[in-house]
């Protein structure tokens, strides 16, 4: 069975996240669209990815920019019709890649027709599809997620006289899950788009969907119950298909979210706590906080698997990390306020690491080695910059940068949703898709090789993880290995990824005597390292240096 064919193709899968509005511009009028983003399918293949995610696309009057939804069965005008979005599902599936889109289960609009229907009167037969209270104090336990905007879950609603309950802007209303209609309405939405042939969701904001007194409203046991109603639904109709859950939670209220055999829930889950701590080893020069979270991250179901990223469309999040860390991570990666957002850190990958291709290509290094399915953000391929200078998330939404013509190529339009980005380092004038693709020394070129040297391989999708751990923790290691009745067949699989956390060269050894006689080759580079004997074996990584060597 091949890698696309396989029930569980998405543990082979490398992701390619998309916010269409910001990716090309098809119909010339300063936004994305699904013409644009249908005229570079070719360019997602040319970079070997498997599967794209496509952010919301639904009609919305885009208070946070389409995880508000106003109308869940239908396209927003300004990125096309149902037909283009057709075109793109078949143009991808024709290229022998994926898509999955967001479904926004928690809240919708507050200009969704369910929500005018519910809050014109107390008797509205759609009252009780969202959260009604009489008064503000229920639920005083649940944290406060968008900190920097709101300072209370409820909003009074003076037409009807009682208060709604959200988990995010206040434009955000809660559905309520207790509701039996609402529960089968989002079954209902997600037949309709499995119906035109995507290949799965990304389900958005999944801890909230309940609300109990005393509780902190996050993971309660009838959120689980209900995520297994959902996937035994996918199963049963859509087999093959996947739903991958947004959950930033510690790995083991992670690790509740894909259920058991025989009672499953999602096929696959952000790794948040993982991300930050990458960024953290670097600046600490030491693998101690990755060691941690990894040893702390539990063993999850043979058909389940982790969804792991460097950054996405929102602020790079410190809610997984301790008060400590946070400050640190603040100190070190946000030295300017406009750069912090909530819990977080509004900036993309390039600029968080100063540019510095070393450390882009390392961190993108363990990305593609660490256990799980990587997702990369649109843009980071060509190491994209930022624009601090827009409010909330925005900053890291711009245009995406094709080419040296106006706008970075991304539109004909003379007024964008947003600027390309303009300036002297990261402006389309200096970091563009074209540009990359004359020089084989690109990272975008670094990325596509990693990627096509990735997929030769099962173990990093699907194999074993441990670690190998050198005395010296300015360097990490780990093993990745498959063996054939792994059911991926073929020959066994074993390799040793070694980096370099620091800005000088790092000598350290390991005792590899259990496989004398063999000469590691760094799969990367195709060059063979010395034979492995009884001694233990010794090794220097140059400044930010990483390898993949397989063990044969
Ligand atoms: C998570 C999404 O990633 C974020 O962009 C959005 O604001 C919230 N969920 C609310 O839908």
């Amino acid at each position: 069975m091949s890698r696309y064919t396989s029930p569980t193709w998405y543990k082979d899968a490398v992701f390619y996240q998309i916010y269409v509005r910001a990716f090309k511009d098809g119909s010339g009028d300063g936004h994305g669209d699904f013409k644009g983003l249908l005229s570079k399918l070719d360019y997602l293949q040319q970079l070997g990815v498997d599967c794209v995610w496509i952010m919301p696309m639904y009609p919305s009057p885009l208070v946070d920019d389409g995880y508000d939804v106003a109308d869940y069965r239908n396209i927003i005008e300004d990125y096309g019709t149902l037909e283009d979005f057709k075109a793109v599902v078949d143009g991808l599936h024709q290229r022998g890649m994926k898509v999955i889109v967001d479904i926004v289960v928690n809240h919708t609009s507050d200009q969704n027709a369910w929500f005018i229907e519910s809050r014109s009167s107390k008797q509205s037969p759609w009252r009780d599809w969202y959260v009604w209270s009489e008064t503000d104090q229920k639920y005083r336990d649940a944290r406060i997620i968008f900190l920097d905007t709101l300072s209370s879950n409820w909003s009074f609603d003076p037409s009807s006289g009682e208060y709604y309950w959200h988990r995010f802007y206040n434009q955000q209303p809660d559905l309520n899950y207790d509701n039996p209609e609402v529960q089968q309405e989002m079954l209902d939405i997600i037949d309709f788009w499995m119906e035109r042939g995507i290949d799965g969701f990304r389900v958005d904001a999944v801890p909230y969907l309940f609300e109990r007194e005393g509780t902190n409203c996050e993971n309660l046991p009838e959120t689980h119950a209900y995520v297994r109603r959902m996937r035994a639904h996918v199963e049963a109709k859509w087999p093959g298909r996947i739903l991958l859950a947004e959950a930033n939670q510690w790995p083991e209220d992670v690790r509740a979210y894909f259920g058991d055999p025989g009672a499953e829930e999602f096929h696959m889950a952000f790794h948040f706590p993982l991300m930050p701590r990458l960024f953290l080893a670097l600046k600490q020069q030491s693998r101690k906080s990755i060691v941690d979270i990894m040893q702390r991250t539990p063993v999850i179901p043979p058909r389940a698997q982790w969804c792991i990223f460097l950054r996405n469309h929102d602020e790079l999040t410190l809610e997984m990390v301790t008060e400590e860390e946070r400050q640190f991570m603040w100190e070190e990666y946000a030295p300017e306020p406009r750069m912090r957002l909530n819990l977080g850190i509004r900036r993309r990958l390039a600029p968080l690491l100063d540019n510095d291709a070393r450390r882009i290509r390392l961190l993108n290094a363990l990305l593609f080695t660490l256990p799980g399915s990587p997702i990369i953000y649109y843009g980071d391929e060509i190491g994209m910059g930022d624009n601090i200078w827009l409010d909330d998330r925005n900053g890291v939404r711009t245009p995406m940068q094709w080419d040296f013509s106006p706008h970075g190529g991304f539109s004909e339009a003379d007024a964008l949703y947003a600027p390309a980005i303009n300036d002297e380092i990261y402006g389309y004038q200096h970091i563009n898709v074209v540009q990359q693709q004359a020089n084989p020394e690109s990272l975008w070129y670094t990325i596509r090789h990693m990627l096509s040297v990735r997929r030769n391989y099962r173990a990093f999708g699907r194999g074993t993880f441990e670690f190998a751990l050198p005395e010296n923790d300015a360097l990490l290691g780990y093993w990745r290995a498959l063996d054939p009745d792994d059911d991926a067949g073929g020959e066994p699989e074993r390799f040793l990824v070694l980096v370099n956390l620091t800005d000088s060269e790092q000598t350290s050894g390991l005792d590899l005597s259990a496989f004398a006689g063999i000469a590691p080759v760094d799969v990367l580079t195709g060059q063979p390292w010395s034979q492995i004997d009884a001694q233990p074996y010794t090794f220097s990584l140059p400044p930010y240096g990483y390898y993949w060597l397989r063990l044969r």
